[in-house]
């Protein structure tokens, strides 16, 4: 088995002056990568800001022989996302792979939320993610080549208390992924998203006593062979944390088709309701279009 190199490619990763996003700096550049290290150098909350996270990360990248360049914009304006991005193409010439990882957390039970800490957190997370991809995506389209990966979270996929801002952002990212991986499909830009558990700054105070087991260390494979020219996947979620890979997805379960003609009342589905979530027999649609082909099938029958 060869190496998976990253000779010429250029590498977005956004808060990469810490935790995972660090990680990935280090790994991409070790394979060759240049790579720019965006971070705010803000506090786990999103406030603050500074350079020495970014200049560290660079740093460490440059003394291991490796080639990086710190930006220190905010993601979460449209500027900023445009600033991101064009100092890859300034330093670098062009931009193949773009990691939008950067994240904070604002956690309240729904009821206490306040307007500011679900705009904050969708603004870093959500918009965030549009704003650096929206001018990456311009030149990858251009180039026929690109690689997009969204980080999302189990606290959206599955749910977790206290996290409606940070869950409905998360979920979000699946949404547009898989809308830019249907976009993005003729052009050879491919696009995932992974759902972490890892021991960063974020969650040492989280994840108690399995903490010394989940090294952000052994995220990075998995974000490493998404982002390579190797890996031909795209429109696909998958959990990572503590050595255990796994596929998460969106299924549709072959559910109930009512009587042709018939008039279905809401007895009628609650009489269906174990065969319409009975998940034996599910397909995972790759676009409504498959969707609209699943059902214009059940509709000819
Ligand atoms: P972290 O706090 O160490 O890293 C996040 C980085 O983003 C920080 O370096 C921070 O300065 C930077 N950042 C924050 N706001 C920014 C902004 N507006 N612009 C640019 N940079 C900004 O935390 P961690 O755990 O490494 O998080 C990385 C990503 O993984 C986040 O999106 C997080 O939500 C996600 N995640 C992490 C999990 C975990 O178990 N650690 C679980 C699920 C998701």
């Amino acid at each position: 088995m060869t190496d998976i190199r990253y000779d010429n490619r250029v590498a977005v990763i956004t808060g990469a002056g810490g935790g995972l996003g660090k990680t990935y700096a280090l790994e991409l550049a070790r394979r060759g990568a240049k790579i720019v290290v965006n971070d705010l150098g803000g506090k786990a909350d999103g406030t603050g800001a500074g350079t020495s996270m970014a200049d560290l990360v660079v740093n460490e990248i440059k003394a291991a022989g490796g080639q990086a360049v710190a930006n220190y914009d905010s993601v979460s304006t449209p500027e900023g996302g445009e600033a991101v991005i064009k100092s890859a193409v300034d330093a670098f010439g062009g931009v193949d792979v773009v990691i939008n990882n950067a994240g904070i957390l604002r956690d309240k039970t729904f009821v206490k939320l306040t307007p500011e800490e679900l705009a904050i957190v969708l603004d870093v997370h959500l918009r965030g993610a549009f704003y650096v991809s929206q001018p990456a995506f311009r030149v990858m389209k251009d180039k026929g080549y690109g690689r997009l990966l969204f980080t999302s979270s189990a606290a959206g996929i599955f749910g977790n208390f206290g996290q409606s801002n940070y869950g409905a952002a998360k979920m979000g990212l699946v949404g547009l992924m898989h809308v830019l991986a249907v976009e993005g499909a003729k052009y050879n830009i491919r696009c995932n998203a992974i759902a972490p558990t890892a021991r960063t700054r974020m969650t040492e105070e989280l994840l108690g006593p399995m903490a010394p087991l989940l090294d952000p260390e052994s995220v990075t494979p998995l974000v490493v062979y998404l982002c390579s020219e190797r890996c031909e996947l795209t429109h696909e979620i998958f959990s990572v944390g503590g050595g255990r890979f796994a596929r998460i997805f969106v299924g549709l379960t072959a559910g109930w088709m009512a009587e042709k003609g018939s008039k279905v009342s809401a007895e009628d589905v609650e009489a269906h309701v174990e065969r319409i979530r009975d998940p034996e027999g599910y397909t995972i649609p790759t676009s409504i279009t498959d969707e609209l082909r699943i059902l214009s099938k059940a509709l000819r029958r």
